[in-house]
């Protein structure tokens, strides 16, 4: 039970009307405070890292402890790298074992993002893992690079859903990582357009800033996975900078990515998979 298909998640979570929360880690405090959270809820959750991350905890090192949480955890985990943009670091994913990967083309013309993300697809297959791609151009890259957020047509993202059957779609409706410097202006009629006519998991990113209301109003219109970062990591170094010393330290942070991953989970919907 406990390493799971994300697809799966994204599938019970459809079917409860909920979506999973994935919150970005990169230690053995975050693993084990975002772990702790889901078991205390009794929900599933979804365990990811982004490549630009990786620098700061490599991936056979992090994943592999990510691996070894979920496999240890008392609810169903799925292990997602996040913002994959090479391809070696994608194979390197999928042979560690992560249940799912995201192949962002966001930067590439339409085409081009639709022809890797099926390379993406043939290449995770054999290893019954799901698949992310990302349309539209979400405010802010993952790294911290200031770029305009681009709303994704649904015209174009329709396509993009039936020429790569794609398992999860992360589409940009006015969305952006970091901080917000304005309150956020989502877009959810593409949302609503988008579900219309297909019903594939679309996924939320720059989650940190965003309502309670605005996140329920996603979830009504199928969003079914919220990436959670900066909260994630903003928490957890504030309590690292209060500590008296490095075993505190250590608690504090496993303590703050809890809270955070519960706070999140208590408005996306905790559930059951039984
Ligand atoms: P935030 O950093 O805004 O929470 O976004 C997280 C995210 O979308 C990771 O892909």
């Amino acid at each position: 039970m406990p390493l799971c298909n994300m697809t799966d998640l994204m599938r019970a979570a459809e079917e409860r009307s909920k979506a999973v929360g994935a919150f970005s880690v990169s230690s053995l405090e975050m693993i084990r405070g975002t772990v702790r959270a889901a078991e205390e809820m009794n929900t599933p959750v979804i365990l990811q890292v982004a490549q630009v991350r990786l620098p700061h905890a490599p991936l056979y090192l992090l994943g592999s402890a990510m691996l070894t949480a979920a496999r240890h955890a008392r609810v169903p985990v799925a292990v997602h790298l996040d913002h994959g943009v090479a391809l070696p670091c994608i194979r390197e994913a999928l042979e560690m074992g992560f249940t799912s990967v995201m192949f962002d083309g966001s930067s590439l013309p339409l085409e081009e993002n639709m022809q890797t993300t099926r390379r993406v697809i043939a290449m995770a297959r054999p290893y019954g893992a799901s698949v992310e791609a990302e349309i539209g151009v979400i405010g802010k890259t993952e790294g911290g690079q200031e770029r305009a957020a681009v709303c994704a047509s649904v015209e174009d993202s329709l396509r993009f859903l039936k020429e790569t059957g794609v398992d999860a779609l992360a589409v940009a409706i006015g969305n952006a990582h970091g901080v917000y410097t304005g309150a956020p202006k989502l877009h959810f009629d593409i949302l609503a357009a988008i579900r219309r006519q297909d019903r594939t998991p679309l996924v939320l990113h720059g989650g940190t800033g965003i309502s309670d209301e605005d996140f329920r109003r996603c979830i009504e219109n199928g969003v079914r996975k919220i990436n959670i970062a900066t909260a994630a990591y903003g928490a957890v170094y504030e309590a690292a900078r209060n500590a008296s010393d490095y075993f505190h330290m250590s608690d504090r942070m496993e303590e703050a990515a809890c809270q955070v991953a519960k706070r999140h989970i208590g408005v996306f919907g905790a559930f059951s998979l039984s």
